[in-house]
């Protein structure tokens, strides 16, 4: 009897484990859900967690590991799909729906693709990556802080504490939890249409701002990024007038020094920070893309730098990888070394291909493993087990509380770069003219990256208070007046101008000329260009004093016109409390504090020129690196 009892265990253990082998749904079994609705684990030690990824990576088939891997656009990837491929990641790349839509919107998508994950064999739940590149900025009714290279000008750490913190917030209210951001591009030349999206040329001011940002992101357990590995600001010049893309995802041909002293220092403290991810840049060194380069990714940044976290690809930056199929292409980018593919429309054929990549030998199994253990370790540390549904709120997605937090960040990323005469502050019982493109849009105010990649379309819905609104709002009440009418100019005794850059993002911004009257694309066809030239010419008809406030991405060349102006300011891209916040400090309520943290040309044979050159010469510059006045001086 007993012979038969054992003879039937071995063979009902032979069965089983026979169907495990041929049939993964077997292994359905093997996993259950972290999180129930009557219990949350939170697992925070790192041993523990540890534990917890190995037991993944030992049951998981090599098909649920390569889901993990992939990361679609939202709207190219079905339910079903997210259940049935064990779907690791999704995002919403720029201005892909849902556009200028309230947050509960988004909470309910990201619930849904989320309760979906959590039906998958694995039951692991998703990570979903944005923009959230200075505020929720995709997201109707968000709180929009001056894009970087302002709060580089404020060069406060403090302050990027809360921007992050606020910023985590607002992500936090439409569930979505993994940050593209933040840019450490340590940009060297201001052709490039990515110059805003750096804090500046020079990396010092990123040591200081990267490691509170990325603290203040990811105590809200919103995953954060460091961008783009690495020298994309550091691109070879091309013909100052090579227009779009010329600049944008180029070549580095810069000794190994100079890439390590300039554009490495943002990436060490931001490792040390513990920043979960790091994205790879479209760029390349020496001629190889980076997302081939096996000896930067995996020997610079995961071993000798010591990064744990994941290294995601840009969007569909491993088809640029040349000489290749696509198979070819994956297996290059996989080997050296990222984690997650961000190959949002093809990601079906990516999957497929790297799973017969393994099966060929041409992708080690042990490279996956890394992969996936890196995915599912960040998604512990940030309690994504744990915490993987949103809660819909019913209030704003912005606060008081938060706006505040916006406008001290323009008031501190202003740059006072001329004041004749002491013509600033403005009294508050002023009459002003008020002139120019930038006065009263929030378009120009926000910039590339708002509601939409390349900048908001004219219909997009903006909360947030106009330059004209915040002067309204000083001096309504004390006596003065603001006129925006050319014909009201004699009632007046100064004008404000308010000129601006036309939005853009990326290589469509890349711009050879940087001249008041042309915009990025195609030169002089942008009627805000245009209108700056008017608004100047009508000011100075007027005989009154001139002030301007200039809203860009970048310096623009001013040589041609600044004797005629007694005041100017650089006022960057503000965002949406871009009004008040400029209103504060040209009313006297606050001084100036914002320093350049970028070269100011006087022409364009200086627009590649930053104070990392070692004959940088102070003088030979419209307003150098660094300079920016107080009202006593
Ligand atoms: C940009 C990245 C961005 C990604 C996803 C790319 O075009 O280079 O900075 O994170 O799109 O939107």
């Amino acid at each position: 009897m007993r012979k038969i009892v054992l003879f039937l265990i071995v063979l009902f253990s032979s069965i089983i484990l026979y169907s495990c082998k041929t049939n993964p749904t077997v292994l359905n079994t093997t996993f259950t859900s972290e999180k129930t609705s009557s219990q949350t684990t939170v697992t925070t030690n790192p041993q523990e967690i540890k534990q917890k990824v190995e037991q993944y990576i030992n049951n998981m088939t090599l098909e649920q590991k390569v889901g993990q891997m992939m990361m679609p656009e939202k709207n190219s990837v079905t339910l079903q799909e997210i259940r049935s491929y064990n779907i690791g990641t999704v995002l919403s790349g720029a201005g892909q729906n849902p556009v200028n839509t309230p947050y509960i919107v988004w909470a309910d998508i990201y619930n849904n693709l989320q309760k979906n994950a959590l039906l998958s064999e694995t039951k692991i739940p998703l990570l979903y990556g944005i923009d959230a590149v200075h505020g929720n900025n995709a997201v109707y009714g968000a709180t929009l802080f001056p894009h970087n290279i302002g709060l580089g000008a404020a060069n406060d750490a403090d302050l990027m504490y809360r921007i992050g913190e606020v910023t985590a917030e607002e992500m936090a209210k439409t569930g979505v939890n993994w940050n593209f951001s933040p840019t450490v591009a340590v940009v060297q030349n201001i052709q490039w249409g990515r110059t805003y999206e750096s804090f500046g040329e020079n990396p010092e001011i990123h040591t200081n701002l990267v490691e509170k940002y990325v603290q203040g992101l990811q105590q809200f357990d919103r995953v954060s990024t460091a961008k783009h590995f690495i020298g994309d600001g550091g691109t070879d010049l091309r013909d100052h007038t090579g227009g779009d893309w010329s600049i944008d995802q180029g070549n580095v041909s810069i000794p190994f020094s100079e890439l390590s002293r300039i554009h490495l220092p943002g990436y060490i403290e931001a490792i040390e920070s513990g920043v979960s991810s790091v994205m790879i840049s479209y760029s390349s060194f020496y001629g190889i893309k980076m997302h081939q380069n096996k000896e930067l990714i995996t020997d610079l940044l995961k071993e000798e730098l010591g990064f744990d976290g994941i290294v995601v690809s840009d969007y569909d930056a491993i088809k640029q990888i040349p000489n290749a199929d696509y198979y070819h292409q994956l297996v290059l980018a996989v080997n050296a070394g990222i984690d997650v593919l961000m190959e949002p429309h093809t990601w079906k054929t990516a999957y497929n291909n790297i799973i017969q990549a393994v099966s060929n030998g041409d992708i080690p199994i042990e490279r996956i493993n890394d992969a996936v253990s890196r995915i599912l370790t960040v998604k512990y540390k940030h309690n994504i087990f744990a915490n993987p549904l949103v809660e819909k709120g019913t209030d704003k997605l912005s606060t008081e509380e938060h706006k505040a937090v916006a406008r001290e960040a323009v008031r501190k990323s202003l740059v006072l770069l001329k004041n004749d005469n002491d013509l600033l502050p403005l009294e508050k019982n002023s009459n002003v003219l008020l002139l120019g493109p930038g006065a009263n849009n929030l378009i120009l105010q926000n910039g590339g990256w708002t509601v939409r990649w390349q900048g908001p379309h004219e219909n997009d819905n903006i909360e947030g208070t106009s330059i004209l609104s915040g002067f309204q709002n000083n001096v309504l009440n004390s006596g003065g007046n603001i006129y925006t009418n050319l014909s009201d100019a004699s009632l007046a005794s100064v004008a404000v101008v308010v000129l601006a850059e036309t939005p853009y993002a990326e290589g469509q911004g890349d711009n050879g000329y940087l001249e008041l009257e042309y915009g990025p694309n195609n030169e002089g066809s942008h009627t805000s260009h245009i209108d700056n030239i008017k608004a100047l010419n009508e000011a100075k008809m007027t005989g009154l004093p001139i002030v301007v406030i200039l809203l860009s991405g970048r310096p623009l060349l001013v040589t041609d016109y600044i004797d005629e102006w007694d005041g100017f300011i650089a006022a960057w891209l503000p965002g949406t409390e871009g009004g008040n916040g400029i209103a504060d400090v040209i009313f006297g309520d606050y001084d100036f504090t914002g320093k350049l943290p970028i070269t100011w040309p006087k022409d364009n044979t200086q627009f590649a020129h930053s104070v990392m050159m070692e004959d940088y010469n102070p003088l030979n510059y419209q307003y150098p690196y660094g300079y920016g006045l107080k009202y006593n001086d």
